[in-house]
């Protein structure tokens, strides 16, 4: 038979546990699967039936190709929060793309590594939604839930030579609330090992007592077999053996250890500090199972006096949430790009992420353990009570446990988890099972991980004060009602408050509308949003009043922006207008590109570097002689503006009042064309810093921007081109819309392009673009040979402009 696959050996792969060695091979089923988008009998069809599939790459989204189409999922909601009378027909709300529908997946693959007397598990990280797996025409397997990780045993149903692995997706519609992604969009790996092993997800590394002196590390590992010994090597970052320990115990199917660590380094977002446990399983003298986990020795308590206290030192939450989508990837998971949101988010002084409202993925959160940033797992955004006729809530009843027990067997090694969270606004909140499931599932929780505490993200603050639901949860997590959150502290035992959910402000990069007035859910006829941030939905607030919750109370913990990247779908506040098709609410936009916002947050939350902000740009032809308002963000308490030399007064950082504690604002300032600079002080009045922008002539030429000039020649890492329209003197042309064309030559490929607007139908994955508000971003993708990679940029008129990346 014509072997179309090929297996890919992992050496080490990229998860908490390292896995490669005597005992077990991990193989990743990456290339050459086969795909079809619609019903068949896709477990069986022999090979030649399937000559119209499609040949593709796991993590591999569907529908992200698009097109965009106004009729895919239309939701005809009433969204109470938004106190509407009447159910809207909601075009954009899962992003317009064909993700509903019937997907089947098939994979061919001999295992010559298994043989009798060993097991064979298939691991799937995320596949959307419902998948069944069948091995050799038979069905292994079903997870609903498209954002866990499961697996199942195949020992029993694999056979010498080829097999065919095949698997079934389907979405139907209103399942979700906002864009889910569609098909196999996170890894798939085989795993062969002895019978005598670790089980899977079954080993669990805690530190529960930290002095400056020793750390004990408890490990706590179930095994499958008898009479086993298991010796446990703990190393350094550096890969220094720190401690060596040996027991053969087993109470039931579990050996526990105690190991002291000497002079213990401790993990933080400031010194993310790993250390790295090699466990051995010996039958006898002979090794049957090896694993190896990182860990990181840290404490995490949360004080009804204090608040949070990482290492006991009290720490906020400088958190934001975020969707699992990637913008123009999709949700088809590709670690570089996770790490370019991690790098723009810490850069920004961002401590937390909240995976709303589903499992992140196990390498957003290595990568999160590795690059210091605290994580609040989230499971679901629905239980029993749906609010979408498809979502969860069809599942609930039966599958909840096991999504959460795999949720966090699989995650709580990781350092950077500090807080599970059950359900986001869930509307069982309102009833009295509610409070019933939130015990159980909080219970749940506990049993899985006593270690952590665990939230929901509650939106109904009056009833679960009254009916007890507040009262069940270790953390009281609110969505917004910021108003309540006195009351609340007041009432709940636990004492403290954390903004699981703030301020979903909404703006769209480089657009500013005037007058200049705070409004929520203000709307205009290009349905685009001002970046001037002052306007907020009905149900939340500007980021200011969540600020002087934080600063002023000390049981207010922190909390997580609604959200750090724009995401496909949910067009608030354009839900039911065409062609808005995805949020607007990101502190940076599709692309990943800052919008204004992200210098607010930035001069709150990086306390380490400085941050001095202009907005808005200073292109505005016809406005000359008309108020337009200059807002500056800035770490500084107070700064001078200048336009075209001409002081436009002092402003100091003034705590009785919202905007003004945060923002400094000249509300009068006069457009005319030309220079406006600030000049900062510091609190001695000297003036310290300066910047200046310009207005900007015709676009003349491209500035190009690689976050990474050089990248792994892997076939899947990513340079992301920032590309900008400028002058003839390289200033930025803020209003520019020039169509680009791309080509890639060289050891890459071009991936993709995405310019932030939330109103473009352009597909991205087609090598054209036009910039918004003067720029776009280009994904540049390696092959798997090194070599350089051109990118060249044409477009009419312009200067050809070009970038070299290397793939080494
Ligand atoms: C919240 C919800 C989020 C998102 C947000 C928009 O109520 O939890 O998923 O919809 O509103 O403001």
């Amino acid at each position: 038979m014509k072997k179309l696959i090929s297996i890919t050996f992992v050496l080490i792969f990229n998860l908490g546990c390292v896995a490669q060695n005597n005992t077990r091979t991990v193989i990743n089923l990456e290339k050459n699967w086969r795909f079809i988008n619609k019903e068949v009998a896709g477990a069986e069809m022999p090979e030649a039936s399937t000559a119209n599939w499609e040949t593709v790459t796991v993590p591999h989204d569907w529908a992200i190709k698009g097109p965009f189409d106004k009729h895919i999922d239309v939701q005809a909601v009433r969204v109470t929060q938004d106190l509407e009378k009447v159910a809207k027909e909601r075009s954009g709300r899962t992003g317009a793309l064909p993700h509903i529908g019937i997907g089947w997946y098939r994979k061919s693959f001999s295992l010559p590594e298994f043989k009798k007397g060993k097991q064979a598990l298939l691991v799937l990280d995320g596949a959307m939604s419902d998948a069944h797996v069948f091995l050799n025409g038979k069905e292994v397997g079903n997870w609903p839930c498209g954002y866990n990780y499961f697996y199942f045993d195949i020992s029993d149903y694999l056979k010498d030579g080829e097999n065919l692995l095949a698997v079934r997706l389907e979405n139907l519609p209103e399942s979700s609330r906002w864009y889910p992604g569609a098909g196999i969009y996170r890894k798939v790996q085989i795993i062969v090992k002895d019978q005598v092993n670790f089980q899977q997800w079954g080993t669990f590394i805690t530190t529960p007592y930290i002095s400056e002196k020793v750390a004990k590390v408890n490990i706590k590992s179930e095994v499958n077999g008898k009479n086993v010994k298991l010796v446990t090597e703990i190393k350094d970052a550096d890969g220094n053996v720190k401690a060596i320990y040996t027991s053969d115990k087993m109470f039931d199917n579990q050996i526990e250890q105690n190991i002291g660590v000497t002079n213990p380094k401790l993990w933080s977002p400031d010194s993310p500090y790993l250390y790295t446990a090699n466990l051995k399983l010996y039958q006898g003298d002979n090794l049957k199972d090896e694993l190896t986990t990182r860990f990181g020795i840290r404490s995490i308590a949360y004080d009804r006096d204090k608040g949070f206290l990482l290492n006991g030192k009290v720490t906020k939450f400088k958190g934001v949430c975020l969707h699992h989508d990637q913008g123009p990837l999709g949700t088809a998971l590709n670690k570089a790009a996770l790490k370019r949101q991690i790098a723009i988010l810490k850069d920004m002084g961002c401590n937390a992420i909240r995976s709303s409202h589903n499992m992140p993925s196990r390498e957003q959160l290595d990568l999160c353990d590795e690059m210091g940033i605290l994580f609040m797992a989230e499971a679901f955004d629905e239980w029993e009570k749906g609010k979408v006729k498809n979502g969860y809530n069809r599942f609930f009843n039966e599958w909840a446990e096991r999504d959460i027990v795999n949720l966090v067997r699989a995650d709580r090694n990781h350092p950077c988890i500090v807080m599970w969270s059950a359900g986001n606004e869930v509307p069982d909140q309102l009833r009295y099972e509610g409070v019933k499931h939130a015990k159980r599932l909080r219970d749940i929780f506990h049993r899985e991980d006593p270690t952590r505490p665990v939230t929901v993200g509650m939106d109904r603050v009056t009833a679960i004060l009254a009916n007890g639901f507040g009262n069940v949860l270790d953390v009281a997590g609110f969505n917004y009602r910021i108003h309540l959150y006195e009351e609340a502290h007041e009432k709940l035992p636990q004492g403290i408050v954390l903004g699981a959910e703030t301020a979903s402000t909404v703006s769209s990069r480089g657009i500013y509308k005037f007058p200049v007035i705070e409004k929520k859910m203000q709307r205009f006829d290009d349905l685009q949003c001002s970046s001037y941030d002052l306007s907020a939905c009905g149900w939340s607030n500007l980021p200011d009043e969540d600020f002087v919750l934080q600063d002023d109370k000390d049981w207010v913990i922190g909390e997580f922006v609604w959200t750090g990247f724009d995401y496909l779908g949910e067009p608030t506040p354009y839900n039911w207008y065409w062609p808005s098709r995805s949020s607007y609410f990101g502190i940076c936009d599709l692309a990943g590109l800052p919008k204004d916002r992200y210098y607010l947050y930035r001069s709150r939350w990086n306390t380490k570097d400085e941050t001095l902000h202009i907005l808005p740009h200073w292109n505005w032809k016809g406005r000359e002689g008309e108020i337009t308002p200059v807002f500056v963000y800035t770490n500084y308490n107070s700064a001078e503006l200048f336009v075209n030399g001409v002081s436009q007064g002092i402003q100091k950082k003034n705590f009785d009042t919202k905007q003004n504690r945060y923002r400094l604002m000249w509300m009068d300032v006069k457009y005319q064309p030309g220079t406006v600079k600030v000049v900062a002080f510091d609190d001695n009045g000297k003036a310290v810093a300066e910047k200046e922008i310009h207005t900007a002539g015709k676009p003349h030429h491209l500035k190009l921007s690689a976050d990474r000039k050089v990248i792994a020649a892997d076939g899947k890492d990513l340079s992301y081109v920032t590309v900008s329209v400028v002058d003839k003197n390289g200033i930025p042309c803020p209003t520019a819309a020039n169509r680009l064309n791309f080509k890639v030559t060289g050891a890459g490929q071009f991936k993709a392009v995405c310019n932030g607007d939330a109103t473009s139908l352009e597909l991205f994955h087609l090598t054209t673009m036009k910039a918004f508000s003067g720029k776009l971003v280009v994904l540049v993708q390696s092959l798997e040979d090194s070599g350089n990679i051109e990118l060249e940029i044409t477009s009419k008129g312009l200067k050809t402009a070009k970038i070299t990346i290397a793939a080494k």
